[in-house]
């Protein structure tokens, strides 16, 4: 089986930079992204490859280079499903916000409804791919949707899930540690397999190309993420304990992640971990524990969460302690509101709960983050619901130059581990800000030893702070 023509559904952080790859390293195989968002596929469109609806270093080029020639972006979903042999779904999966499992189960509501369209145009033989991360057996129940609405057509349904991490997304699609292809064991779910298997050979080496049945491949999405999840709690709950005790979380990083079976990755304190895939995931997993009635394997879980929660919120607490008990009407600068830095991804971001907190205090916050644009900034405010778009706008300024943010403030955070931040002239901010300048370091990258001879009092999470709380 060779496959000529692929869609996918959902050109989003996964489906837009994962199908680029695709189709920049198979000039063979034409590659048609479609979404129901005009305006998304207008911006992937844009002549102005500064305005790609996703930034992630190096997406610039692979588009450019594919575009037009192989790589197609447009809003005609079912004339693309209609002429694919594969059809990846890259939609969303957010955690249900209504109903049964309702903040804890994924709400597949979408997925359903790209399986009904898929059935509904499809006039031969398909391979249905699902990219989206999905709770496992997902995969049954898309084709039973395919099978029973269908026009009588054969359906083979793949899992692939995506590993990619934003912010590195296209050397992650390039260089996979492994890509992983789940399918039944049947003849026509193997020959499924070795299609997929075949376009990913194009570029990455057979022996990282992994074949699983369908349930393992669901799994070991959440798996991973929930295991990647639990290194930033497990370090952010050593963190604490260092602050208390004189160690310093860097140099614990250190000293553990140079034993070979722990490893150095995935090792750096924060003040929490966002992103779109970790809480929902994990929340999924818990999900399914207790549906089946594993309740201490849920509890289990769940206490990754727990301790990123507790992670936000006493970073801002630390900071309202700090600043003699009240922050009413004082002016907080936020460096970075991005959950990581090279992304303009919010989702999740520790930066918003963070912002809620002092907010509730009467804080004026003021954010600097380098991608992330003003209107997101206000959009993730508004979506929390505590307060009124009004008052969001009255209470948060957005500025497009660090040194304008940080202009008269009483306290720096540093949200986001943007590069940029230690290139500063913190010497020169430290003059235009109200005194004592304080700086709360969340992401333990600034040199505190410099600030504070220049004047600063400095909190950096997970070392013995002059801050002390
Ligand atoms: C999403 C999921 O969040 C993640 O769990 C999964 O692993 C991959 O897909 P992401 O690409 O980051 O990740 O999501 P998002 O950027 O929101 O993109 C999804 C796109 O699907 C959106 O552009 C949305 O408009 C589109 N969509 C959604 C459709 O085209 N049709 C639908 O029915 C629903
Ligand atoms: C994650 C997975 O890494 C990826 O494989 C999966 O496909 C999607 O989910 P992503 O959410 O893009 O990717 O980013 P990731 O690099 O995993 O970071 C997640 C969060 O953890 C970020 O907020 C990051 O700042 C934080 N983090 C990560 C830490 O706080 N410390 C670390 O050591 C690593």
């Amino acid at each position: 089986m060779i496959i000529k023509n692929i869609c996918c559904i959902g050109a989003g952080y996964v489906g837009g930079p994962t199908m680029a790859v695709v189709a920049q390293k198979c000039p063979h195989i034409k590659v048609t992204i479609v979404d129901i968002n005009a305006s998304r596929i207008a911006a992937w469109n844009d002549k102005d490859l500064t305005k790609l609806p996703v930034f992630e270093p190096g997406l610039d080029e692979v588009v450019a280079e594919a575009r037009g020639k192989n790589l197609f972006f447009s809003t005609k979903i079912e004339k693309a499903i209609d002429e694919a042999d594969m059809i990846f779904i890259s939609v969303n999966t957010p955690t249900k916000t209504y109903g049964k499992g309702k903040g804890m189960a994924a709400d597949l509501k979408y997925i359903e409804l790209c399986a009904r369209q898929i059935a509904k145009v499809s006039q031969n033989d398909k391979i249905v791919v699902e990219k989206s991360t999905l709770p496992v057996r997902t995969a049954s129940a898309l084709k039973n949707i395919l099978v029973n609405t269908g026009k009588g057509v054969q359906f083979q349904i793949l899992s692939n899930p995506e590993f990619l991490a934003e912010g590195t997304a296209v050397q992650d699609l390039l260089m996979p540690d492994r890509v992983l292809i789940g399918g039944e064991s049947s003849e026509s779910g193997q020959k499924a397999i070795q299609a997929l298997v075949d376009i990913y050979a194009n570029w990455v080496p057979k022996e990282r190309i992994l074949t699983t049945n369908i349930w393992s491949s669901e799994l070991s999405k959440l798996t991973a993420n929930a295991f990647l999840a639990q290194r930033v709690s497990s370090i952010n709950a050593m963190s604490e304990i260092c602050e208390k005790t004189g160690a310093d979380i860097n140099e614990v990083s250190k000293a553990i992640g140079m034993d070979s079976r722990i490893g150095s990755k995935f090792l750096k304190a924060s003040v929490g971990f966002g992103g779109s895939c970790f809480q929902k995931d994990i929340l999924n997993l818990v999900y399914i524990a207790k549906t089946y009635g594993l309740n201490e394997v849920a509890d289990y879980w769940e206490q990754v969460i727990l301790m990123n929660e507790h992670q936000k919120n006493r970073f801002s607490d630390n900071i309202v302690k700090t600043l003699y008990n009240t922050i009413s009407g004082k002016k907080i600068t936020f460096l970075g509101w991005a959950f990581k830095k090279d992304t303009n991804d919010t989702r999740e971001s520790a930066a918003i709960k963070v912002a809620d907190n002092l907010l509730n205090e009467q804080a004026f916050i003021t954010v600097y983050d380098p991608k992330v644009v003003k209107e997101r900034i206000y959009a993730d405010l508004d979506y929390l619901n505590t307060r009124s778009e009004e008052e969001n706008r009255n209470s948060v300024t957005v500025e497009k130059d660090p040194y304008i943010a940080t202009n008269a403030s009483h306290a720096i955070a540093v949200l986001t581990e943007w590069d940029e931040f230690k290139t500063y002239d913190w010497r020169k901010i430290y003059e235009n800000m109200q005194k004592p300048a304080f700086i709360f370091d969340g992401r333990a990258i600034l040199d505190t030893k410099v600030l504070e001879e220049i004047g600063f009092i400095c909190y950096k999470i997970g070392s013995s702070n002059k801050v002390k709380n």
